[in-house]
């Protein structure tokens, strides 16, 4: 098949002419009322999410990073800590830990890509106080067994659950898992606004009034400073573009299955196709495949106009400032070398998806 347009890896341009007069609306209707910090599009976003995600508090804020850190903060985590976490995660989650003055340790992960809870217990010292665990893809992570854990060894769990929103284990949706949830609703994201937005979710009634305290300055009636802080607000228009976008999720989560569904058909017998943990629905974020011939497939790929993306290409653990950190992750070190991840956005067409296998199928031949 001759193909001359290229395959984009992402395509955030809003090419469905119905959403696109729909979000013309909503600026509109918010260049109407004014309201563009807090208000009512930031009360209707965090009560159709607590509903979407079965959690009694949503808390947005200004980045699925400020989610995470703000989340270690209201668990009062901070100097002397250490938080076990995966190797394999944007930047963001280390540095989220990072930042409260905790120290990272990094596991291993399983070929799943997501963290792997028999790694834990080794890391496990008298100043461990958190296991924050990320849901790589939008594959959700075994969370019977890090529940389990963290109760046994007395430790707090916290979900990175930002690249897997709208994925449920068990019949609980990304979200609900650990004490706290924190979720970013970048641009990049399935479910993301037209800019950055992230969402916190907990049960705990204190650590969800903790949260909205740290959001904005560490204050009680904006006058009463309680906590040392910075400004985590989310913005209204974010706000008020992620409710209208909310319907259109499971349509977008459906297609992107689809995608998969036909990728891993013609995938299964030539590299390591994405696996689905036990007991669980996933989405896909994205669609990531192993193999030792990565970097020759990726270049195959290109030169047939297809881009892909390495994510990422280094383990968290290999970046220079958490390079002295502690970290056991044999599997992760040669997992990294062999991730490539394959287009899978709503603007693919089945021309496109056609096309990636046979490049794909063609470079194995
Ligand atoms: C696993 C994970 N955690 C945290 C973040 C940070 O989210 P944001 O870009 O909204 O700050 C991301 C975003 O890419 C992510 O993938």
């Amino acid at each position: 098949m001759q193909k001359i347009k290229k395959v984009k890896f992402l395509d955030l341009s809003v090419n469905d002419q119905k959403e696109r007069l729909e979000l013309h609306n909503v600026l509109e209707r918010c260049l109407d009322h004014g309201q563009f910090v807090m208000g009512h599009e930031i009360e209707n976003l965090e009560s159709n999410l607590s509903k979407f995600v079965g959690r009694k508090h949503c808390i947005s804020v200004s980045s699925g990073t400020d989610a995470i850190y703000l989340a270690l903060k209201a668990l009062n985590i901070g100097e002397g800590d250490e938080i076990i976490t995966t190797p394999l995660s944007w930047i963001a989650t280390a540095n989220a830990i990072a930042m409260t003055s905790a120290e990272p340790v990094f596991c291993d992960i399983e070929k799943d890509l997501n963290i792997d809870p028999n790694s834990i217990e080794n890391l496990i010292t008298a100043r461990t106080k958190a296991i924050v665990s990320v849901d790589y893809t939008g594959n959700l992570a075994d969370y019977d067994k890090l529940q389990e854990i963290a109760k046994s060894r007395n430790l707090l769990l916290i979900q990175d659950g930002s690249q897997s929103f709208g994925s449920s284990y068990k019949g609980k949706m990304c979200g609900s898992f650990g004490l706290i949830s924190g979720i970013s609703h970048n641009p990049m994201k399935v479910f993301g606004g037209l800019g950055e937005i992230g969402s916190i979710y907990t049960e705990d009634d204190e650590i969800a009034d903790r949260l909205k305290i740290l959001r904005y300055n560490g204050t009680v009636n904006k006058e009463f400073l309680k906590y040392k802080s910075l400004n985590f607000r989310a913005d209204a228009l974010q706000a008020a573009f992620l409710n209208l976008r909310l319907a259109t999720l499971p349509g977008k989560l459906k297609k992107r299955k689809k995608i998969a569904e036909s990728y891993s058909k013609a995938f299964s017998d030539i590299c390591e196709i994405p696996s689905e943990t036990k007991n669980s629905k996933r989405v896909f974020y994205t669609y990531t495949i192993q193999s030792d011939e990565r970097d020759a497939l990726m270049r195959h790929l290109s030169e047939n106009n297809i881009e892909t993306k390495i994510q990422h290409p280094l383990l968290m653990s290999q970046q220079k400032p958490y390079s002295n950190c502690i970290s056991n992750c044999p599997n992760a070190l040669k997992i990294v070398k062999r991730i490539l991840c394959l287009p899978i956005h709503e603007s693919l067409d089945q021309d496109d998806v056609d096309y990636v296998i046979e490049k794909v199928r063609e470079f194995f031949r």
